[in-house]
Formats: C-alpha cells, structure tokens, sequence
C-alpha cells in the first residue's frame, strides 16, 4: 500500500472507531530531542544498561546511577511535546475512550495534556524510597539539576528514580489497564517503539488476536509482520499531524 492510501485507510478507521489505544515508545519524543533507547544515537549505543538500570547496579553505585538520570532529566527538561505529542491529546480530550500506554518516563504526554495516559515504566520525575517508607512515597520532584545526588528520603534511606529497570516487574494494576484497553481497542497504533521490551510489546498482537487494526508507526518497521495491518513508515509527529488533518477534512465533509 502506498503511503497516502496507508494514511487514508487508517484515518477512516480512526473515524470510524470508538475505542483507540496507542502504545507509544522512544521513538514518540524523538522530534522534541530525547534520545531514543536502540539505533543511532541510542542511550543504549553509549552506556551499559547493566550498570545504570538495574537494581543490583543501583545497590552497587547510587550516586552514579542518579548522576545518570539527573543528566537526562536535565535534557528532557530542556525539551518540549512535539506536533505527535499534541495531536494525541486533542484526540484524548475529544474521546473518551482513547488511551494512551507508554513507555516513556519523560512525561511528554501529560506535558501535552494527554489525558489517561499509563505510564509502564514509570516517571523520570518522580522519585521513591528504596525503604518504601511513607514519609518517601512516591513523590514528583521537577527541580533539575538534583542536589547532593544521591537524594535522600526523610529517613535517611536513599530515594531512587520511580522508574522500571531491567528484571524488575511492571506495576500490576498498571499492566492490566493497559491488556484490557488492548483487548478492547477498534484501532491499536503502536508508534515509535523497536517492540523488543516485554511485556510492552506483547500488548501488539494481543491487540491484534482480539480484532484490533494495528498500524505501526515508525521509520524503521519493528513489530512482527503477523501483528500488524499497516504500517506507516514515518516519523511519530509527521504521521500523526497528518491522520490529524485527514481526520478534520473527514469531519469538514
Ligand atoms: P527504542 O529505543 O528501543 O526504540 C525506538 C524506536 O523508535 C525504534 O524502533 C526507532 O526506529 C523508532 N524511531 C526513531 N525515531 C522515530 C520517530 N521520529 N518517529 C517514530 N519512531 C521513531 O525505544 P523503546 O521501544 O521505547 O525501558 O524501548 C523500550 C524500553 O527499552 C524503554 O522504555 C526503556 C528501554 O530500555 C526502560 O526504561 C525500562
């Protein structure tokens, strides 16, 4: 299919649907500036998840891990939604059933004012008590840069970033949230994600078993063919603004 007729054919299907879900990944913030995870110019290209986001790595070096995070919470702070990001939240505010899965920790979305936005992996600008004592909770911090690093809760424990890391599990009820709006969703897009993290990536063809139309939006296809309908092989904010506007001429018919 060519890339307009692509186009045309998922925006009639938006118009048509009444539940859109929309797992987002990297590749969504990657217009405003953040770094992406994998391929060129990706984190992972540079430095070792192994020694920066995992628990044990945290356990071993906590103050190099947050000069880490502090880093990037300074370049996401720096950045702003982009056209993709804006886009979504219209959609958002002007249907109830829209969702929005992530997972990004930049907190773009809810930037935008996204509503319904679940967040997978967590924030980069929340912070929580290794103790799990609720004096720490899990509390928003938006000062950047943070200082003296490591940060420490009220108890004199260690605060972490509220983020997952590798081998740690996802929020339970956040993750049936996002399963059933998969299960339930008209058109399932999955835009800007490699769909190499699970359990992220399962929500692709289980979308897809349950009847949804998958689009994959990314200018490198990443999920398995068998899961998608259509791809759209276009940057996040380019693809989106444009269903944006065929939507609106829909509309204006
Ligand atoms: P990745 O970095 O693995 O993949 C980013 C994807 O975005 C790639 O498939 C790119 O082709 C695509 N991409 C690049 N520029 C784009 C653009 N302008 N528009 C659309 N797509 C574009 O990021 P994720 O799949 O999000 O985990 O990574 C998943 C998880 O792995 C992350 O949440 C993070 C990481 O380790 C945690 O932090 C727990």
């Amino acid at each position: 299919m060519k890339g307009d007729e692509a186009l045309r054919r998922v925006a009639t299907a938006l118009a048509d649907a009444r539940a859109i879900v929309v797992l987002t990944g990297a590749g969504m913030s990657a217009a405003s500036g953040v770094p992406t995870f994998r391929g060129a110019g990706g984190l992972w290209r540079t430095f070792r998840a192994e020694d920066l986001a995992t628990p044990a790595a945290f356990a071993r070096d906590p103050a190099l891990v947050w000069e880490w995070y502090d880093w990037r919470r300074q370049q996401i702070a720096a950045c702003a939604p982009n056209a993709g990001h804006e886009v979504l939240a219209r959609w958002s505010a002007a249907r109830d059933a829209m969702r929005v899965i992530t997972q990004n920790v930049d907190g773009l979305h809810e930037r935008a004012g996204t509503r319904h936005v679940r967040r997978l992996h967590g924030s980069i600008w929340r912070l929580r008590c290794v103790r799990g004592c609720p004096a720490g909770g899990s509390r928003e911090e938006l000062e950047v840069p943070l200082a003296p690093l490591p940060p420490r809760c009220e108890c004199g424990a260690v605060l972490r970033p509220d983020v997952v890391w590798f081998g740690e599990s996802l929020d339970p009820a956040v993750l049936d949230a996002a399963v059933h709006d998969a299960q339930r969703a008209d058109v399932f897009l999955t835009v800007g994600t490699s769909s190499q993290v699970y359990p992220a990536a399962g929500l692709v063809p289980l979308a897809h078993a349950a009847g949804a139309l998958v689009v994959e939006i990314n200018p490198e296809p990443a999920a398995s063919a068998d899961a998608v309908d259509v791809r759209l092989t276009m940057g996040a904010d380019q693809a989106l603004v444009a269903l944006d506007d065929l939507l609106r001429q829909n509309h204006a018919r």
